[in-house]
Protein backbone atom coordinates (compact mmCIF):
# COMPACT_ATOMS: atom_id res chain seq x y z
CA UNK A 1 0.00 0.00 0.00
CA UNK A 2 1.36 3.11 -0.82
CA UNK A 3 2.28 5.56 2.38
CA UNK A 4 1.11 9.26 1.82
CA UNK A 5 -0.15 11.08 -0.54
CA UNK A 6 3.05 12.08 -3.01
CA UNK A 7 1.79 15.16 -4.67
CA UNK A 8 1.58 17.93 -1.85
CA UNK A 9 3.24 18.41 2.09
CA UNK A 10 3.35 15.53 4.54
CA UNK A 11 1.60 17.21 7.80
CA UNK A 12 2.04 15.34 11.61
CA UNK A 13 -1.72 14.83 11.28
CA UNK A 14 -1.30 12.57 8.37
CA UNK A 15 1.75 10.51 9.30
CA UNK A 16 0.39 9.92 12.53
CA UNK A 17 -3.00 8.51 10.25
CA UNK A 18 -1.06 6.38 7.95
CA UNK A 19 -1.12 3.55 10.42
CA UNK A 20 -4.77 3.31 10.27
CA UNK A 21 -4.92 2.68 7.28
CA UNK A 22 -1.89 -0.16 6.86
CA UNK A 23 0.25 2.69 5.14
CA UNK A 24 4.35 1.73 5.64
CA UNK A 25 6.38 5.04 5.75
CA UNK A 26 9.58 5.55 4.34
CA UNK A 27 12.19 7.82 6.59
CA UNK A 28 16.05 8.81 5.57
CA UNK A 29 18.08 10.98 7.77
CA UNK A 30 19.67 14.13 5.84
CA UNK A 31 21.77 16.67 7.12
CA UNK A 32 22.46 18.95 3.85
CA UNK A 33 20.72 20.87 1.17
CA UNK A 34 21.34 18.54 -1.87
CA UNK A 35 20.92 15.10 0.12
CA UNK A 36 17.48 15.84 1.24
CA UNK A 37 16.48 17.62 -2.18
CA UNK A 38 17.50 13.85 -3.73
CA UNK A 39 15.77 12.39 -0.77
CA UNK A 40 12.52 14.77 -0.84
CA UNK A 41 12.08 14.32 -4.38
CA UNK A 42 12.63 10.04 -4.42
CA UNK A 43 9.09 10.58 -2.37
CA UNK A 44 10.24 9.96 1.78
CA UNK A 45 7.29 10.57 3.61
CA UNK A 46 9.59 12.68 6.61
CA UNK A 47 13.27 13.25 6.33
CA UNK A 48 15.00 13.03 10.20
CA UNK A 49 18.37 15.65 10.29
CA UNK A 50 19.43 13.36 13.15
CA UNK A 51 22.14 13.97 15.65
CA UNK A 52 24.07 10.80 13.91
CA UNK A 53 25.50 13.63 11.51
CA UNK A 54 27.63 13.96 14.41
CA UNK A 55 29.27 10.44 13.57
CA UNK A 56 28.79 10.18 9.93
CA UNK A 57 29.40 14.21 8.94
CA UNK A 58 31.30 15.50 11.63
CA UNK A 59 33.71 11.90 12.58
CA UNK A 60 33.09 11.88 16.18
CA UNK A 61 32.46 8.30 17.81
CA UNK A 62 28.93 9.05 19.23
CA UNK A 63 26.94 12.00 18.64
CA UNK A 64 26.97 12.94 22.62
CA UNK A 65 29.00 16.17 21.47
CA UNK A 66 26.73 17.37 19.20
CA UNK A 67 24.77 21.22 19.76
CA UNK A 68 21.65 22.79 19.19
CA UNK A 69 23.49 25.26 17.13
CA UNK A 70 25.08 23.13 15.08
CA UNK A 71 21.18 20.90 14.50
CA UNK A 72 19.97 24.23 13.68
CA UNK A 73 22.16 24.63 11.04
CA UNK A 74 21.57 21.72 9.48
CA UNK A 75 18.45 21.70 9.73
CA UNK A 76 18.14 24.83 8.04
CA UNK A 77 20.16 23.38 5.00
CA UNK A 78 17.85 20.73 5.16
CA UNK A 79 14.36 22.59 5.30
CA UNK A 80 15.41 24.61 2.17
CA UNK A 81 16.11 21.58 0.18
CA UNK A 82 12.20 19.69 1.26
CA UNK A 83 8.93 20.45 -0.58
CA UNK A 84 6.89 17.52 0.32
CA UNK A 85 8.52 15.71 3.04
CA UNK A 86 7.98 15.90 7.21
CA UNK A 87 11.13 17.14 8.21
CA UNK A 88 12.18 16.19 11.87
CA UNK A 89 14.87 17.62 14.14
CA UNK A 90 16.98 15.38 16.42
CA UNK A 91 17.17 17.15 19.94
CA UNK A 92 20.73 16.83 20.74
CA UNK A 93 22.51 15.35 24.06
CA UNK A 94 21.79 17.36 27.48
CA UNK A 95 19.25 20.12 25.69
CA UNK A 96 16.05 18.62 26.83
CA UNK A 97 16.94 16.15 29.65
CA UNK A 98 17.82 19.06 32.42
CA UNK A 99 14.28 19.67 32.55
CA UNK A 100 10.62 19.99 30.44
CA UNK A 101 10.91 23.82 30.97
CA UNK A 102 14.73 23.58 29.05
CA UNK A 103 13.52 21.28 26.68
CA UNK A 104 10.67 23.12 25.10
CA UNK A 105 12.97 26.55 24.84
CA UNK A 106 15.41 24.35 22.49
CA UNK A 107 12.63 22.33 21.00
CA UNK A 108 11.07 25.84 20.15
CA UNK A 109 14.62 26.72 18.73
CA UNK A 110 14.20 24.33 15.91
CA UNK A 111 11.03 24.73 15.02
CA UNK A 112 11.20 28.71 14.85
CA UNK A 113 14.72 29.29 13.80
CA UNK A 114 15.16 26.57 11.37
CA UNK A 115 12.26 25.26 10.10
CA UNK A 116 11.50 21.96 11.16
CA UNK A 117 8.20 20.57 11.53
CA UNK A 118 8.45 18.36 14.99
CA UNK A 119 11.77 17.36 16.76
CA UNK A 120 12.65 14.00 17.95
CA UNK A 121 13.88 13.11 21.35
CA UNK A 122 15.18 9.81 23.20
CA UNK A 123 13.82 8.19 26.24
CA UNK A 124 10.52 6.47 27.03
CA UNK A 125 8.82 6.29 30.53
CA UNK A 126 11.30 8.89 32.18
CA UNK A 127 10.86 11.43 29.49
CA UNK A 128 7.03 11.52 29.74
CA UNK A 129 6.54 14.82 31.46
CA UNK A 130 8.51 16.52 28.80
CA UNK A 131 7.47 15.36 25.51
CA UNK A 132 4.10 16.34 26.85
CA UNK A 133 5.59 19.76 28.01
CA UNK A 134 6.54 20.09 23.96
CA UNK A 135 3.02 18.80 23.24
CA UNK A 136 1.46 21.41 25.30
CA UNK A 137 3.54 24.22 23.75
CA UNK A 138 2.52 22.79 20.23
CA UNK A 139 5.58 21.41 19.41
CA UNK A 140 5.32 18.06 17.59
CA UNK A 141 7.27 15.22 18.86
CA UNK A 142 8.67 11.86 17.72
CA UNK A 143 9.79 9.75 20.42
CA UNK A 144 12.59 6.97 20.53
CA UNK A 145 13.05 4.14 22.38
CA UNK A 146 14.89 1.03 21.97
CA UNK A 147 18.69 1.87 22.26
CA UNK A 148 19.01 5.31 22.40
CA UNK A 149 22.67 6.32 21.33
CA UNK A 150 22.61 9.28 23.50
CA UNK A 151 22.60 6.92 26.89
CA UNK A 152 25.43 4.77 24.82
CA UNK A 153 27.91 4.89 28.12
CA UNK A 154 25.12 4.56 30.54
CA UNK A 155 24.21 1.06 28.35
CA UNK A 156 27.55 -0.15 27.97
CA UNK A 157 27.81 0.58 24.01
CA UNK A 158 25.44 0.68 21.19
CA UNK A 159 23.70 -2.64 21.81
CA UNK A 160 20.65 -4.63 21.21
CA UNK A 161 17.82 -3.59 23.61
CA UNK A 162 16.14 -7.04 24.82
CA UNK A 163 14.21 -6.22 28.09
CA UNK A 164 10.55 -6.45 26.39
CA UNK A 165 8.23 -5.45 29.44
CA UNK A 166 10.46 -2.13 30.00
CA UNK A 167 10.82 -1.20 26.15
CA UNK A 168 7.04 -1.75 25.94
CA UNK A 169 6.41 0.78 28.73
CA UNK A 170 8.71 3.24 27.36
CA UNK A 171 6.72 3.39 23.84
CA UNK A 172 3.20 3.55 25.48
CA UNK A 173 4.73 6.12 27.76
CA UNK A 174 5.61 8.15 25.04
CA UNK A 175 2.28 7.62 22.69
CA UNK A 176 0.40 8.56 26.33
CA UNK A 177 2.19 11.88 26.71
CA UNK A 178 1.19 13.00 22.91
CA UNK A 179 4.27 12.13 20.12
CA UNK A 180 2.67 11.68 16.77
CA UNK A 181 4.92 8.76 16.64
CA UNK A 182 7.87 6.96 17.71
CA UNK A 183 11.62 5.17 16.63
CA UNK A 184 12.11 1.76 17.69
CA UNK A 185 15.86 1.13 17.53
CA UNK A 186 17.92 -1.78 17.70
CA UNK A 187 15.06 -4.32 19.15
CA UNK A 188 14.29 -8.06 18.38
CA UNK A 189 12.29 -8.22 15.59
CA UNK A 190 9.84 -10.08 18.11
CA UNK A 191 9.80 -7.01 20.51
CA UNK A 192 9.46 -4.80 17.16
CA UNK A 193 6.29 -6.35 16.49
CA UNK A 194 4.93 -6.09 20.16
CA UNK A 195 5.15 -2.90 20.63
CA UNK A 196 3.51 -1.75 17.04
CA UNK A 197 0.95 -3.73 18.29
CA UNK A 198 0.53 -2.20 21.54
CA UNK A 199 0.56 1.60 19.84
CA UNK A 200 -1.58 3.12 18.17
CA UNK A 201 1.01 5.55 16.72
CA UNK A 202 3.10 4.72 13.94
CA UNK A 203 6.67 2.63 15.21
CA UNK A 204 9.12 3.75 12.66
CA UNK A 205 11.75 0.48 12.74
CA UNK A 206 15.87 0.71 12.26
CA UNK A 207 16.87 -2.40 13.50
CA UNK A 208 13.20 -3.48 15.13
CA UNK A 209 12.18 -5.83 12.06
CA UNK A 210 9.88 -6.09 9.41
CA UNK A 211 6.67 -5.36 11.38
CA UNK A 212 6.93 -2.03 12.47
CA UNK A 213 4.81 0.83 10.57
CA UNK A 214 7.86 2.29 8.85
CA UNK A 215 11.90 2.19 8.36
CA UNK A 216 14.53 4.61 9.07
CA UNK A 217 17.90 4.63 7.53
CA UNK A 218 20.68 6.43 7.63
CA UNK A 219 21.55 8.45 4.76
CA UNK A 220 25.04 7.28 4.54
CA UNK A 221 24.74 3.39 5.48
CA UNK A 222 22.47 3.03 2.92
CA UNK A 223 24.21 5.19 0.17
CA UNK A 224 27.65 3.36 1.36
CA UNK A 225 29.26 6.20 2.23
CA UNK A 226 30.80 5.78 5.60
CA UNK A 227 33.55 3.35 5.93
CA UNK A 228 34.30 3.16 9.58
CA UNK A 229 31.12 0.75 10.59
CA UNK A 230 28.17 -1.00 8.61
CA UNK A 231 25.09 -1.62 11.37
CA UNK A 232 23.67 -5.20 10.90
CA UNK A 233 20.44 -3.65 10.23
CA UNK A 234 21.62 -1.48 7.53
CA UNK A 235 21.14 -2.45 3.96
CA UNK A 236 23.69 -0.38 1.36
CA UNK A 237 21.46 0.06 -1.34
CA UNK A 238 24.65 1.65 -3.71
CA UNK A 239 28.26 1.92 -3.17
CA UNK A 240 28.78 5.33 -3.58
CA UNK A 241 31.99 5.49 -1.23
CA UNK A 242 34.07 3.45 -4.14
CA UNK A 243 32.27 5.49 -6.58
CA UNK A 244 33.12 8.78 -4.75
CA UNK A 245 37.00 7.28 -4.43
CA UNK A 246 37.04 6.24 -8.27
CA UNK A 247 36.09 9.73 -9.65
CA UNK A 248 38.63 11.92 -7.69
CA UNK A 249 41.08 9.31 -8.39
CA UNK A 250 40.26 9.61 -12.12
CA UNK A 251 40.65 13.32 -11.85
CA UNK A 252 43.70 13.33 -9.70
CA UNK A 253 45.32 11.63 -12.83
CA UNK A 254 43.27 13.36 -15.53
CA UNK A 255 45.06 16.85 -13.94
CA UNK A 256 48.39 15.05 -13.02
CA UNK A 257 48.06 14.38 -17.09
CA UNK A 258 46.90 17.83 -18.42
CA UNK A 259 43.67 15.87 -19.94
CA UNK A 260 41.74 17.67 -17.48
CA UNK A 261 40.58 21.10 -18.14
CA UNK A 262 39.67 19.50 -21.76
CA UNK A 263 38.60 22.64 -24.26
CA UNK A 264 35.18 22.24 -23.45
CA UNK A 265 35.87 23.17 -20.14
CA UNK A 266 37.90 26.00 -21.10
CA UNK A 267 36.85 29.81 -21.60
CA UNK A 268 37.75 31.22 -25.21
O1 LIG B 1 20.28 10.30 14.80
C1 LIG B 1 19.71 9.53 14.02
O2 LIG B 1 20.02 9.44 12.83
C2 LIG B 1 18.65 8.69 14.56
C3 LIG B 1 18.19 7.56 13.71
C4 LIG B 1 19.19 6.48 13.72
C5 LIG B 1 16.84 7.09 14.11
O3 LIG B 1 18.22 8.90 15.64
Amino acid sequence: MSSVDVSRSVTVPELRAAKARGAKLAVVTAYDYTSAKLCDAAGVDAILVGDSLGMVVQGHPTSLPVTLDEMIYHTKCVVRGVKRALVVADMPFLTYQVSPRQAVKNAGRLLKEAGAHAVKLEGGVRMRATVKACIDAGIPVMGHVGLTPQAVHQLGGFKVQRDGVALLADAIAVEEAGAFSVVVESVPAAIGAEITAAVKIPTIGIGAGVNCDGQVLVFHDMMGLFPDFKPKFAKRYVDLGSAVKQAVETYCKEVREGAFPAVEHSFR
